[in-house]
């Protein structure tokens, strides 16, 4: 896959969590997100990007814009936090070793705040975007929940953790970020 077919393809899945009000009510079941967009310039400069996290949903994924890659925040369940602690003999790199992570998100759930998952979305094989897949057995009777990479079939945990036997090499990438309250910033610390 060439570079510029992978950016297509991200670009396909960015949705700016958003002040866009097409994106919001476009999307009516999915819950208004407060977000501060800065400017084309300032983006391109690596500006942050702030987030309202009480308006995510348990089990929703908010996708972001920053740096040009999709950041995925997703609140996740009890059910799914307890699903982590059972999967170490099956990933490539439980205990985030490699570093792939700010040392303030090498733990289990590989977060701050350990319901809130936030990861950058692009594949560590060749850079695809993973589909988010929360329920178990929607991929096969095997499967947990986590994100499936339709490429060339990589498989994550809902840490963004990668399973063994499959072609990506590391577990997915966790950003700078930090949390004022409920608001969190990604790309500062
Ligand atoms: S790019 Fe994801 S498995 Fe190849």
């Amino acid at each position: 896959m060439n570079k510029n077919s992978i950016n297509s393809k991200r670009r396909q899945y960015i949705i700016g969590a958003s002040l866009l009000g097409g994106v919001g009510l476009g999307l009516g079941a999915i819950p208004f997100i407060t977000s501060w967009l800065p400017s084309a310039r300032a983006k391109a400069m690596g500006a942050p990007v702030d987030l309202d996290i009480t308006k995510i949903e348990e089990g929703q994924k908010v996708t972001l814009d920053w740096r040009s890659q999709p950041v995925f925040v997703i609140k996740r369940s009890n059910a799914a936090l307890e699903t982590l602690k059972t999967l170490s003999e099956k990933l490539r790199d439980p205990n985030s070793n490699e570093p792939q992570q700010p040392m303030y998100a090498k733990n289990i759930t590989r977060s701050i705040k350990q319901e809130i998952l936030v990861v950058i979305g692009i594949c560590t094989h060749l850079g695809c975007v993973p589909l988010y897949k929360p329920k178990a057995g929607e991929i096969d009777q095997s499967w947990v929940g986590g994100f499936f990479c339709p490429c060339h079939g990589s498989r994550f945990d809902l840490a963004g953790r990668v399973f063994k036997g499959v072609p990506a090499p590391c577990n997915l990438v966790i950003p700078p970020h930090k949390y004022n309250g409920n608001i969190l910033r990604i790309g500062e610390e």
